[in-house]
């Protein structure tokens, strides 16, 4: 990134509008009404072949009567003359270039959208767009966009690449109480994308956190590395994540969505939260640009309403907090607070008699305790309590207690429920720091996500450096490159698994017999009992074939075997290309699990784990890594799949070896990447998972090449 460049781009001390125009109506014209709006306070120069000045500003004909005045030119001009545009201001000494203009590379011209960017780029400019609205900005006064307004002030930021979205988004902001600094639109990302901008936003000071709307990203590893490096909040909404949603997302802006687990996935291992939907992306905004982070597990939740308060506890553990009894001793301090048949326990339920006294002393006292890593405040609305009262009450209570060295850094949230008085008392609440909500799971789902970057953050801080595993590449070359000089793009199981096991996975031997009297030889290297299966890269579903043999267990049989496998594959295809008969140790059963690994268009080399069989493919029980996966992912991974009981040791069965799956997981991960230029696609499957402290056994391979 060159900040200078994108400071000029986002912070410019001058701006040019290219097409812009005194026709109201028209964009060029909005755009430089947008800037007098927002009470820009650089320069604005207005660039109109005929026009003598513009709202206001002297209008010029061409930006090269400004040479060296400009930061950021706007660009409203259509298609066709975008191209030359950019290359006058290259000339003219601009820095960024934002262009508005629709119809380039999402309706299919690739071509002068990249030439504009080798045009910007020549010139050492970097682009915004096309196909945008603009970007926003509050504390630079900067509304170089056709978006209305700025909107509400705040300390988060929203990049999204879509337009429109961007613009109904912006004027929600006053609906929503949620404030924004900046507002970026991406549009087709031809340029400055999702990482540029993460990178930049890491040092200004008005940003604490981040929303994206995410529709695909062209480069998801930079943006997983970028979002890695952060310590500020990212919150991301992903759309196109139904296969008939990512068709639409595919044709909407011309970049691919990816699959739905990968990004989740992705998302995990960059430390980002990820919202649902609208609705919870400004939730979660919310409470990041509001509140701290919660750094242990204890939520307290504080309510007047029994029902409410079960709504909350079930949304905590929906949201993955689950809510714990308080200690004996702050139960019974807080029993003190409330009438005699209320509830310390929590949820705290002081009842709906109590009034602004049970809340303000739960507060002071609950957000002081050590115990206590967070707090919910859940209000009904009753006939007995005025909302603005307790609103007003509970924000003098959270700010004293917050004031203490022990409240100092907790979390809190609100829920009121009722009608209009509640709304006008939560907006107060919003205006004054505390994140409300009309709904207490909304509240629990907020403070989760507080929860959450936490935990995402201890992860990220205790990461152990892991060794990176030695692996002879070279040798792993040879055998792909035999195969491709035998015209094959698939390595047939020998060949798959020669190359695992130069990458230290644990697979089961397997040799190759050509004749009879190998397979004896090699039979009683293996040791008995064996299994024998055709290889030949023609016959691919080698049981249908005739071609497998399993429990072999002495030298009468492998001759016998070897050839009837011998005749049956002869007799399913007469041409096929027979390398010979695999003699293979025979792997004792365990718990069936499977290793692949596919090319996702936007992270490169993914890591699949599930269990085996039946798990596999019908409940879909997977879970996905991008590459490079340690063996403390590898450990992880075990845990996030449905089955994840059945290797933990379920139903008094003993555990399974999970660390030997770890590492294996880990050594696949070093292969996939290390082979990326060559392998399209790979698997173990299925691979036999026995007791902890036993292994397991890779017992077949695939690996299917790029094609060169
Ligand atoms: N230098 C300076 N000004 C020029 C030049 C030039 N070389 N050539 C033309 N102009 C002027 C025109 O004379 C005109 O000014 P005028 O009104 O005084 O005559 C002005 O530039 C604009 O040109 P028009 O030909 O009038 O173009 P128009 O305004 O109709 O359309 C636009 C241009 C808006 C860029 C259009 O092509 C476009 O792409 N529209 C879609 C933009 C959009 O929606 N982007 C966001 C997508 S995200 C979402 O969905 C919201």
């Amino acid at each position: 990134m060159n900040k200078e460049v994108l400071d000029g781009l986002f912070r410019p001390k001058s701006v040019a509008v290219i097409g812009a125009s005194a026709t109201p109506g028209k964009i060029g014209y909005s755009v430089v009404e947008s800037l007098n709006n927002g009470k820009y306070e650089g320069a604005i120069y207005p660039i109109n072949l005929k026009a003598d000045e513009i709202l206001g500003h002297k209008a010029y004909p061409s930006i090269l009567d400004l040479e060296g005045k400009v930061d950021l030119a706007v660009i409203t001009v259509p298609a066709k003359l975008v191209l030359s545009a950019v290359e006058e201001c290259g000339k003219a000494g601009v820095k960024g270039v934002s262009i508005i203009t629709s119809g380039f590379g999402e309706v299919g011209d690739h071509e002068t959208e990249n030439a504009i960017v080798e045009t910007a780029h020549r010139h050492g400019m970097r682009v915004l767009g096309p196909n945008i609205i603009g970007s926003l900005s509050n504390s630079g006064k900067l509304n170089a966009s056709f978006a209305p307004m700025l909107p509400l002030p705040g300390d988060a930021s929203l990049i999204s690449q879509s337009g429109a979205l961007l613009i109904a988004l912006d004027a929600g902001t006053y609906l929503r109480g949620v404030g924004f600094d900046k507002l970026f639109s991406l549009g087709n990302m031809s340029d400055v994308d999702f990482a540029d901008i993460i990178e930049w936003l890491d040092t200004d000071e008005h940003t604490k956190c981040t929303a994206l709307y995410i529709e695909g990203l062209k480069d998801g590893r930079r943006f997983l590395e970028v979002s890695k490096k952060t310590n500020k909040p990212i919150i991301a909404l992903k759309s196109g994540v139904s296969a008939h949603g990512a068709a639409a997302a595919a044709s909407h802006t011309g970049s691919l969505a990816g699959a739905a687990k990968v990004y989740g996935a992705a998302f995990e291992q960059a430390g980002i939260i990820q919202a649902t939907d609208l609705n919870n992306l400004f939730d979660l905004t919310q409470a990041f640009e509001l509140q701290p982070p919660m750094k242990g597990d204890h939520l307290l939740i504080v309510t007047n309403g029994g029902g409410v308060g079960v709504l909350a506890t079930d949304a905590a553990e929906r949201f993955g907090i689950p809510l714990e009894f308080c200690p004996p001793e702050l139960q019974a301090e807080m029993k003190n607070y409330m009438p005699e048949f209320g509830s310390a326990k929590n949820p705290v339920d002081i009842t709906g008699g109590a009034g602004l006294e049970g809340y303000r002393k739960c507060i002071a006292f609950g957000l002081q305790q050590d115990w206590v890593h967070g707090l919910a405040v859940l209000y009904c609305e009753t006939a007995v309590t005025n909302p603005d009262e307790i609103a007003q009450g509970i924000l003098e209570a959270i700010r004293e207690a917050k004031a203490t060295p022990a409240g100092k850094d907790k979390p809190v949230v609100i829920s009121f429920i009722g009608g209009t008085r509640c709304a006008k008392a939560m907006r107060y609440l919003i205006d004054n720091g505390i994140p409300a909500y009309d709904d207490p799971a909304r509240a629990v789902n907020a403070i989760a996500g507080l929860r959450q970057f936490a935990r995402l953050q201890e992860a990220k801080a205790n990461a152990k450096d892991e060794k990176p595993f030695a692996a002879d590449r070279n040798a792993a070359l040879e055998i792909i490159k035999a195969a491709r000089a035998d015209g094959r793009d698939a390595l047939t199981e020998i060949e798959a698994k020669q190359v695992f096991g130069i990458y230290g996975l644990d697979v089961t031997s397997t040799l190759l017999a050509k004749t009879e009297d190998e397979a004896v030889a090699l039979a009683n290297k293996v040791g008995y009992p064996i299994v024998m299966k055709i290889v030949s890269p023609d016959i691919l579903h080698k049981s249908d074939a005739g071609g497998v043999k399993v429990n072999i267990k002495d030298d009468a049989s492998t001759r016998e075997w070897f050839a009837k496998i011998m005749a049956n594959a002869k007799a399913y295809k007469a041409d096929a290309n027979i390398h010979g008969v695999a003699i293979q140790e025979m792997a004792p059963l365990g718990t069936e699990v499977i290793l692949g690994s596919i090319n996702d268009a936007s992270f490169g080399p993914t890591v699949m784990f599930g269990l085996g069989g039946i798990f596999v493919e019908v409940l879909k029980d997977v879970t996905f890594a991008v590459t490079p996966v340690s063996k403390e992912q590898g450990l992880k991974m075990q845990s996030e799949i449905r089955g994840a009981k059945i290797l933990a040791g379920a139903r008094g069965e003993k555990p399974r070896d999970q660390e030997a799956m770890a590492e294996t997981i880990a050594r696949y991960s070093n292969m996939i990447l290390d082979l990326q230029d060559e392998i399209k696609e790979s698997d173990a499957n299925p691979v036999m998972v026995y007791e902890a402290g036993n292994g397991l056994k890779v017992v077949d391979a695939r690996i299917i090449l790029k094609n060169k």
